[in-house]
């Protein structure tokens, strides 16, 4: 399975059905982003949706999202997905190889990223690529 991963530069039909399918295999909670929500991204300078494609067909998608702090650049890898019927072939890795490689050229030092437990694949890849747990407590408060 050869895989080919590219950074969006525009927001499209394709890429809004392609994110109708691959979202709700990520979260039941939020529901996929519309045209205007892909052009938003895309147009940011701090998130980066980076797309991975098998035989042309969208199969993936992972969103690098970089900033400054006063203690230098922060990088985030966020809602990463595979479809299904692509997973266990490197598909996932390509992606964050990408992210990796993009974050270091934004100047980022460190790569941050949060995962459940209970996502075993996807905790099996991210410590396979040289993530490392932090030990932190991670906080969310709901507004
Ligand atoms: C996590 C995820 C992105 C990995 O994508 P992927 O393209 O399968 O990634 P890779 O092929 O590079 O590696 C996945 C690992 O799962 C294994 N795997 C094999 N077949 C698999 C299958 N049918 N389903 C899931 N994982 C499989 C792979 O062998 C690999 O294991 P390894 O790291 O021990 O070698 C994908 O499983 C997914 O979208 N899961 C649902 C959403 C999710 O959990 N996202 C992560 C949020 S933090």
């Amino acid at each position: 399975m050869s895989v080919t991963v590219e950074m969006a530069t525009q927001a499209s039909d394709e890429l809004v059905q392609a994110m109708q399918k691959l979202i709700p295999q990520l979260s039941s909670s939020n529901a996929p982003p519309s045209m205007e929500e892909l052009n938003e991204m895309i147009s940011s300078g701090s998130s980066v949706l980076f797309i991975a494609r098998v035989e042309n067909q969208i199969v993936g998608s992972l969103t690098l999202a970089t900033f400054r702090i006063p203690t230098g650049i922060r990088a985030w890898i966020e809602d990463v997905v595979v479809d299904e019927s692509a997973r266990g072939h490197g598909v996932g890795e390509a992606l964050n190889l990408a992210a990796l490689d993009e974050a270091k050229r934004r100047g980022a030092i460190t790569v941050e990223l949060t995962s459940r437990p209970s996502r075993e694949a996807a905790n099996r890849l991210y410590l396979r690529l040289g993530f490392v747990l932090r030990e932190t407590n991670v906080y969310r408060y709901t507004l």
